[in-house]
């Protein structure tokens, strides 16, 4: 490999890096990262999106400027904006900066900028590099572009289970399966995520927070989906301070008359039927990128099969619960042959402790 493009390959994953610092905050907006060098190739800036209705990264670096970037060139991971949104459009001041070179890692899905921030770039004379590291940019921005090709919200399903692949004794208790270590890993990651989803048999017998405990301001959006509507009076989810809750509920089956029950600081919405998609549709369509199924294995199996979840991520503690009856993460799928299972891929074991956690993605993930 030669060694400007050595050189390249290290501003697009810096860039990359500093879009990252954005995670969990910058919905519906992506992540995005950007590098300024001079014409003699120093850094003269570098910026990235913090969150939503902040600055885009372009922009970001442009405020930081030291020098002047007259005949320099930019690193960015997506296409810059050519659009007027919440910030004015990012092509504009690139164009007027005076930079000549500029390499972009994707194109944005986003169909009001797709293709025509890069065309307006090179008609002002602008040399555009597409492509570097590709991989990693779409990786970043899965969600974002998942969200932007499918309207629905990318989708990861999680669950703790002891070592005989159990989620809950068949009473129902489930307090704790997984290590301190774990539990409180999941606090901080929900903080990746614009939304956490549960059914309504969860909110009666766990009565979860669903919260990451502060590590994000705001905190995620709270939802339950419901077919009965029987949901208790008191519920931690009421406590609107914490966290905004949305409910949305099955008119097709719901007992409209527990609507009394909901507190007014809680939203809620009503859908036609039971099928999840109707959830991810509406999350999608809130601005939500990215979020976290922490259902029982009823909801968790109408999810998998409706095409909602694009990863797993399984918590593993070495204990057995045993029990024909226990709970599992899943109901029946219905399979009658080895080859109608669902295969996942690109599996990462870590250890947490003594507990394992498993990220797994399900195929076809665009
Ligand atoms: N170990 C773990 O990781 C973990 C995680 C989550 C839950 N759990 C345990 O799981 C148990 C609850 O299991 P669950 O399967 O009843 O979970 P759930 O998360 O409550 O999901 C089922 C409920 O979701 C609602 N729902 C709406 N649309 C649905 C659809 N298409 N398919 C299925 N449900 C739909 C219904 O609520 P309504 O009844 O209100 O109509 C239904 O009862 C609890 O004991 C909890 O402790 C364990």
């Amino acid at each position: 490999m030669s060694e400007s493009k050595t050189e390249n390959i290290k501003w697009m994953k810096r860039a990359l890096f500093l879009a990252s610092l954005g995670n969990g905050k910058t919905s519906p907006n992506p992540m995005v990262g950007a590098v300024i060098l001079d014409k003699d190739k120093n850094l003269i800036s570098e910026g990235f999106h913090h969150k939503v209705g902040m600055p885009h990264a372009e922009a970001m670096a442009f405020n930081n400027l030291k020098k002047d970037a007259r005949g320099g060139s930019m690193f960015v991971n997506l296409e810059p904006c050519c659009h007027h949104g919440r910030t004015p459009p990012c092509v504009d001041k690139i164009i007027g900066s005076g930079i000549k070179k500029i390499y972009i890692s994707i194109q944005d899905p986003d169909k009001r900028v797709s293709g025509k921030g890069i065309e307006l770039l090179k008609e002002a004379g602008i040399q555009v590099h597409l492509g570097l590291c590709k991989k990693e940019s779409l990786e970043l921005n899965k969600a974002f572009i998942h969200r932007n090709i499918t309207n629905k919200a990318f989708g990861v399903l999680k669950w703790a289970m002891s070592i005989d692949g159990r989620i809950g004794l068949k009473n129902g208790k489930s307090k704790w399966i997984t290590n301190e270590e774990s539990r409180s890993l999941v606090h901080s990651f929900r903080a990746e995520f614009d939304a956490i989803i549960v059914g309504g048999n969860t909110l009666r017998k766990d009565n979860p927070l669903l919260t990451t405990r502060g590590s994000k301001d705001p905190e995620p959006l709270r939802v339950v989906f419901t077919k009965s509507l029987d949901i208790p009076l008191n519920s931690k989810l009421w406590n609107c301070d914490v966290a905004k809750t949305l409910i949305i509920y099955d008119s097709s089956t719901a007992n409209e008359r527990f609507l009394t029950r909901i507190p007014e600081c809680v939203e809620v919405e009503k859908v036609s039927s039971d099928n999840p998609v109707l959830i991810s549709k509406i999350l999608a369509k809130r601005g939500c990128n990215k979020v976290l199924w922490e259902c029982g294995p009823k909801l968790a199996t109408s999810a998998v099969k409706s095409g909602c979840i694009n990863e797993i991520i399984s918590f593993i503690s070495p204990k057995i619960l045993g029990g024909e009856n226990s709970m599992n993460p899943f109901v029946d799928f219905g399979f009658n042959e080895m080859d109608e299972i669902i295969k996942l891929k690109d599996s990462d074991l870590s250890l947490i402790g003594n507990d394992m956690c498993l990220k797994s993605s399900l195929k076809n993930q665009f």
